[in-house]
């Protein structure tokens, strides 16, 4: 039976991840503020930490695969802290877990993205370098300073899928598979919150995909569940866009 670390457990699409992959029979170990398994806050250094510890000792040390899902987005209390629970609170559990992911007989992780990475303008913000650079303090300041969260939340989006890719090699190696979802926009208490934020509010519904709908958190999990299984198994460093079309009706060319 594999045991699979999900955080953002309790909300949304995490919840929803939990939800399938306790069905196919995984021992899931949820992550969250509250209401989880291991309630640990990942904005912090020490949260993160004592959510690693935690993780290891509920998993005895072994883990199959690891769900980074744990996000907030633009109705976020600051700019800053969208920028450190995104990329950080990501990165810490990668890295804090990925020896007990080498020792599982599974392997294989995902982080969930976003297509706000792609948006224009994402991969510019003045953020992404500091992230990439491990460093936390000037990136949270950059993202304060700023006051624009719609930039801090593409930014820590296009950040760690640049982690993500960036892994490739050394993961590769390990024989851990690692990947990104990167959704649309999904029917959750965050994209709801997104909807009537007074200055990203109007743009965010506006923002509809091709296929004419929102999706429910289940389609996301679908795509999680199909890239930490068997079923993926030369699947590996790439970005899955469950997106209902967006990434291919904002750059058709690119890709
Ligand atoms: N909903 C969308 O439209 C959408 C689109 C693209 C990407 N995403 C991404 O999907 C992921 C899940 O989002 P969702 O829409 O399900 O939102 P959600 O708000 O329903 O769930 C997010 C979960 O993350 C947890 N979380 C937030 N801050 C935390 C912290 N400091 N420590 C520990 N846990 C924390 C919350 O408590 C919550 O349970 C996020 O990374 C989000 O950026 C969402």
């Amino acid at each position: 039976m594999p045991i699979t670390a999900v955080s953002g457990s309790a909300s949304g699409i995490g919840a929803a991840i939990c939800e399938q992959l306790r069905q196919e029979g995984h021992t899931v170990i949820g992550i969250d503020l509250a209401g989880a398994d291991v309630e640990a806050d990942l904005s912090t250094p020490a949260g993160r930490d004592a959510a690693v510890s935690a993780v290891l000792e509920k998993s005895g040390g072994v883990l199959d695969h690891l769900v980074l899902c744990a996000g907030l987005g633009v109705s976020a209390p600051s700019p800053g802290l969208i920028a450190s629970v995104n990329y950080f609170g990501a990165t810490a559990l990668l890295e804090g877990l990925s020896p007990a992911l080498e020792k599982g007989s599974q392997k294989s992780a995902v982080v969930i993205g976003s297509v706000a990475s792609v948006q224009p303008g994402s991969d510019q913000s003045p953020i992404v370098e500091r992230l990439l650079a491990n460093d936390e303090a000037a990136a949270v300041a950059i993202a304060n300073e700023s006051g624009e969260s719609m930039a801090a939340y593409g930014g820590s989006k296009y950040a760690i899928t640049c982690f993500v890719r960036g892994k490739a090699i050394e993961w590769g190696k390990r024989g851990i598979r690692l990947n990104v979802v990167a959704p649309g926009a999904v029917e959750t208490p965050l994209f709801e919150a997104s909807k009537e934020h007074p200055k990203y509010g109007e743009a965010t519904r506006n923002f509809v995909a091709p296929l004419g709908r929102n999706s429910k958190p289940a389609e996301i999990a679908s795509a999680v569940r199909f890239l930490l299984s068997e079923q993926a198994s030369f699947v590996h460093g790439t970005i899955l866009f469950v997106d209902g079309g967006m990434d291919a009706m904002m750059r058709p060319k690119r890709f």
